[in-house]
């Protein structure tokens, strides 16, 4: 297999270091977004592995993904304190507006809807974080009129 240039020029630091898959690993993820099928196997070649070998490395961590990722995450808290700010519908309500479900992007890669588990702002529940921003109280409308706001989302 011809390794594509791009990749190469990623790999290269950590080819000869011991221990170099996992830097490798991230720095692909961060390069390319997600770790395809293609990487893998060029992956395996580097780093004289299997290709299941590579896989049991990237689904033993969950930083790791084996596929693309929105450009935006909204990120939905289910733990108990927003569970009892009734997350649970504000979940079901958002899957369904954006047609997504969780772990799901959506198919012009612009959104990825992810579940956590506390936000640090229990007492302002439910709590979704879009990107880097943490909303309180948080209802569709207001999930919407944020991705508008920020020109994420304009067509809603
Ligand atoms: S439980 Fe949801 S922000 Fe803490």
């Amino acid at each position: 297999m011809i390794m594509s240039t791009n990749l190469k020029k990623i790999l290269s630091p950590f080819v000869d270091i011991k221990g170099g898959l996992m830097p490798a690993l991230h720095a692909v993820q961060d390069h390319l977004g997600f770790i395809s099928k293609d990487n893998i196997s060029e992956l395996a070649i580097v780093f004289n592995y299997s290709q299941a070998e590579i896989i049991d490395v990237i689904t033993f961590y969950d930083d790791f993904r084996l596929e693309p990722i929105g450009k935006n995450i909204i990120k939905l808290c289910q733990a108990e304190a927003c569970q009892s700010q009734n997350c649970k519908q504000l979940l079901s309500d958002v899957t369904s507006h954006f047609n997504l479900n969780l772990d799901e992007t959506s198919s012009d890669l612009n959104i990825t809807l992810k579940e956590v588990f506390c936000l640090g702002n229990c007492a302002l529940g439910p709590s979704v974080m879009i990107n880097d921003e943490v909303i309180g109280e948080a209802t569709t409308k207001k999930i919407i009129g944020h991705l508008k706001k920020h020109k994420i989302q304009n067509n809603e």
